[in-house]
């Protein structure tokens, strides 16, 4: 038998003799590798004389060809017996645990606000969405803020380049005009969102947060409308009535203004939440002021409302017991793996 021949036979005992794939592998290696069996016989063809070499070039050629196709026969055979062992339930083990697999969750400001948004959808609300960039109208002037209004000095306002129209909105109060101009009165309606402000940050206070602006706008509305949405809301949020008090607020778009605080959902006698009031500041609200309503185009001899600006990330803060408002919008995932 020439040395090809018997180098053929072996590599094919060898790869047979193969039972897994990887061992399968280590064969195809050990003879077409870059330093096989089958390589060692194409680097001796240099060396041998000319009227030689065509004929070993021709046999080690043969010789690869064959090994190769052994190796593909042996693992089309392989793939095969393991895919009727798999059928078979052979090797299957069904009380092994499942592969861990790596779940997200929602946002918890995400999940306060689709909360939110459902409560508000039972009590026939709508749920708007307005634009983050807003016109200086919708966000000053249309709510009773005109320009040079001492009142924009509380709104640390990010004015876009441009003519200084456009604003990254600071509150959520536009969308009250935007739903004056697109929806038939009455109508009631919530709209969630990211508000920005120019502000120094702090553990309460960050330069991007977000709201949820509500409005109602119906015949005789007053302020026991008012009141009573409140409290169902806060029923809503903590599951239980609180007690809660008013507190003259001034905001030029509503007329009374109020700050609402609730009796604090945490303690009895004073905590680190309400800072030993018992009272927490939860949301301003108010009536409707007529010139916001003359702005929307509504009658103000038939329409009034009632609106409100609830702070979505102090909420969430309250309710998970978060220290400092920047962890919310931070990304940090040994944060958000909390919730
Ligand atoms: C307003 O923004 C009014 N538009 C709210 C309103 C709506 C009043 C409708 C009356 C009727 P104020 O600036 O107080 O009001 O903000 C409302 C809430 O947003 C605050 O109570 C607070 O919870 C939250 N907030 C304000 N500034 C920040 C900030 N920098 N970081 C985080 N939350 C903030």
């Amino acid at each position: 038998m020439s040395d090809h021949a018997a180098t053929l036979a072996q590599a094919q005992e060898r790869v047979q003799a193969c039972e897994t794939i990887d061992d399968l592998k280590d064969a195809e290696r050990e003879y077409l590798g870059k330093e096989g069996v089958v390589a060692e016989f194409l680097a001796q063809i240099p060396s041998l004389a000319n009227e030689e070499r065509p004929a070993a070039g021709r046999e080690a050629n043969r010789l690869k060809q064959s090994v190769v196709e052994s190796v593909e026969q042996r693992r089309q055979q392989l793939a095969e017996a393991q895919i009727a062992a798999e059928r078979s339930g052979e090797g299957f083990d069904a009380t092994l645990p499942p592969p861990r697999t790596q779940r997200g969750s929602l946002h918890p400001l995400t999940q306060v606000t689709r909360e939110l948004e459902d409560l508000f959808q039972s009590m026939g609300y709508t749920v708007l969405d307005g634009p983050e960039v807003e016109l200086d109208y919708y966000n000053f002037e249309a709510l009773n803020i005109p320009a040079n209004h001492p009142a924009r000095d509380s709104h640390d306002t990010f004015f876009c380049e441009g003519d200084g129209h456009l604003v990254m909105r600071t509150h959520t109060s536009p969308s009250q005009i935007r739903a004056m101009e697109s929806l038939e009165p009455p109508f009631r309606v919530v709209a969630p969102g990211k508000c920005f402000r120019q502000e120094a940050t702090d553990a309460s206070h960050d330069h991007t947060f977000h709201q949820m602006e509500g409005l109602v706008v119906d015949r005789d509305i007053s302020v026991a409308h008012l009141v009573s949405a409140m409290k169902t809301l806060l029923r809503g949020i903590f599951q239980r009535d609180l007690e809660i008090r008013l507190r003259p607020g001034y905001f030029p778009f509503v007329e009374p203004g109020f700050e609402l605080d609730a009796r604090c959902p945490f303690c009895e006698d004073g905590c680190r939440v309400c800072k030993k009031t018992t009272w927490i500041e939860l949301l301003p609200c108010g009536l409707v002021h007529p010139n916001v309503l003359r702005a929307g185009g509504l009658d103000t001899e038939q329409w009034s409302g009632f609106a409100f600006g609830l702070g979505l990330s102090r909420l969430v803060m309250l309710r998970h017991d978060i220290n400092d408002i920047r962890h919310l919008l931070a990304s940090d995932l040994r944060f958000l793996e909390q919730f």
